[in-house]
């Protein structure tokens, strides 16, 4: 799909349809709205009157024009109230749009929403309608019958746009610009979505590596592939006993970008790679097993903003660093009651051989102590503790670290990815107190998304480090109205934005210590 900015009135778009915003609780039509009902004999302006559209946030409705202008179609998209018009609603906005006229079998879309009659910066709008754009249109159809691959389109494929104009008239550079950083990280975020997607007899966590390496070389990352025999040098027995169970060999995957000084290894992101959770010896329950193949979607996440990070370049070295076994039962498997040592020398005591997410973290969050990174930032489908907290709605913040908490808060804001801060007291930490090992795998029933965290903590050697609890958010179990179901890509646009935060304050700092000599 071609994806432009475009100067060109709304009336004037020469493609097959157009997507204009409509603001509710206004008594007229205003900006682009007003010119295309003027355009249209006032057909939308009625529709306004009657209340048949009434602007509220997420309505839309397709119109036929009749030949009155020279689009076909008008998907009239409603914004809500103008005052409160964000860029998470223009993205929503465009997703909704392009899915509408995609049903619609429309080729050639143009985009108005509301962005040149509201306060918005046109250039995070654009940013915003074109992320929409793609995240909207994304769906997961490689196993179905037609495929892409199959050299034929299906139903899902064959209604797409061929081209989406956003239409805005501004300083042609910077729209163009804030369209790039739009788009790369909406396709690196379908990028992790499709990883989540793939099924867990493809995705094999040596497949996972192969997909790592293969991006890799095609962004210009170097990407370092670890097997077994290096995690045993390595004395990862937190990961090779969760490894123990599969006959699937585990990886460890080392991607570089180098962005920033010589000798600031920069921060690391680590990603949780279980491409099958199913419970290991501590099996789970038959019912919704399927859905932990998505159990890789930190993993996915740090694999995708390495994607964008490369094609963006920000002014900082980042390391991503996944481990990724699957977790399976069988006769060679870790048991309940085991005692398995970490890289870093702590011994952890097994209670539930489900909660493996936090050991293979541990030798992750380990290595990259080892190797002098700082902060250190990980995404994990970690516990159903924290959807039970939060929902499908906002992933859970952990961290030991006021000013990396608050870089984190101030990422996310500007990727469209919400955040709730859980509490890190040591109080929590008596959940963890073993008898036998240095460590207790996990707590009891009550703070189990707290307690996990508590247990990684053990694991960063006092490094600011924050850890992102994704398991209620990297998952959508329905089609919504703006987005396939499947996986979420959650993350990806956090991670991206955060490397970029952290390379402006690390210039800021290197010139404020320059003035100072
Ligand atoms: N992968 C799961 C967590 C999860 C749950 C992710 C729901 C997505 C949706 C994790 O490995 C797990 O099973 N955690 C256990 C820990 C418990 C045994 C202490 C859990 O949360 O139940
Ligand atoms: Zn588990
Ligand atoms: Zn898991």
């Amino acid at each position: 799909m071609d994806i432009r900015v475009s100067n060109t009135d709304v009336q004037q778009f020469d493609g097959d349809a157009v997507a204009i915003g409509v603001f509710s609780r206004e008594d007229h039509l205003e900006g682009p709205a007003a010119r295309l009902d003027a355009a249209m004999d006032g057909a939308l302006s009625r529709l306004y009157a009657t209340g048949e559209v009434s602007g509220s946030a997420g309505e839309s409705l397709v119109l036929h024009t009749l030949g009155k202008i020279k689009p076909e179609r008008i998907a009239v998209i409603g914004l809500g109230q103008r005052e409160s018009l964000s860029t998470d609603r223009i993205r929503r906005s465009a997703a909704l749009a392009c899915r509408v006229l995609s049903k619609a079998r429309s080729k050639r879309v143009g985009l108005a929403l509301g962005w040149t009659e509201s306060g918005l910066s046109l250039a995070e709008s654009t940013r915003a309608a074109t992320e929409g754009a793609i995240l909207g249109l994304y769906s997961f159809t490689r196993y179905k019958a037609g495929a892409p691959n199959d050299g034929q389109e299906n139903n899902e494929t064959r209604t797409q746009p061929q081209s989406i104009s956003i239409l805005a008239r501004g300083r042609e550079s910077a729209l163009n610009a804030a369209m790039r950083r739009g788009q790369i990280l909406a396709e690196s975020t379908n990028f992790a979505r499709d990883l989540g997607n793939e099924p867990p007899n493809v995705l094999s966590p040596s497949e996972f590596a192969e997909r790592a390496k293969l991006m890799a070389s095609e962004v210009g990352l170097v990407c370092e592939v670890y097997g077994p025999d290096w995690m045993r040098e390595e004395q990862m027995g937190a990961l090779l006993g969760v490894a123990s169970g599969s006959a699937e060999e585990p990886r460890f995957i080392v991607l570089k970008y180098r962005g920033g000084s010589k000798d600031a290894p920069g921060p690391a992101f680590i990603g949780k790679g279980i491409t099958f959770d199913s419970g290991g010896i501590s099996i789970k329950p038959a019912e919704g097993m399927q859905a932990m193949k998505m159990d890789m979607c930190g993993a996915a996440a740090v694999i995708g903003a390495m994607r964008a990070i490369a094609l963006l370049r920000p002014a900082i070295n980042v390391t991503g660093i996944v481990p990724t076994t699957e977790n399976m039962p069988s006769g060679s498997s870790y048991r309940p009651g085991d005692i398995l040592r970490a890289s870093n020398g702590k011994t952890i005591e097994i209670v539930n051989t489900d909660a493996e997410g936090r050991l293979i973290l541990a030798d992750a969050l380990s290595y990259a102590v080892r190797h002098d990174y700082s902060p250190l930032v990980d995404a994990a489908t970690l516990t159903g503790a924290i959807v039970v907290s939060l929902g499908h709605v906002r992933a859970g913040l952990f961290s030991n670290d006021q000013g990396l908490q608050q870089s984190i808060m101030s990422a996310s804001e500007i990727a469209g990815e919400r955040y709730w801060p859980m509490p890190m007291d040591p109080e929590y930490d008596e959940l963890i107190k073993s008898d036998v090992a240095d460590v207790r795998q996990t707590g009891t029933r009550w703070g189990g998304a707290i307690a996990a965290a508590k247990v990684l903590s053990r694991f960063v050697d006092e490094r600011p480090w924050a850890h992102l609890d994704i398991a209620g958010v990297n998952e959508l179990d329905h089609k919504g109205p703006e987005s396939d179901s499947g996986a979420t890509g959650f993350g990806v646009r956090t991670f991206t934005e955060l490397a970029t935060l952290l390379g402006e304050q690390a210039s800021s700092r290197s010139k404020e210590a320059a003035r100072a000599k």
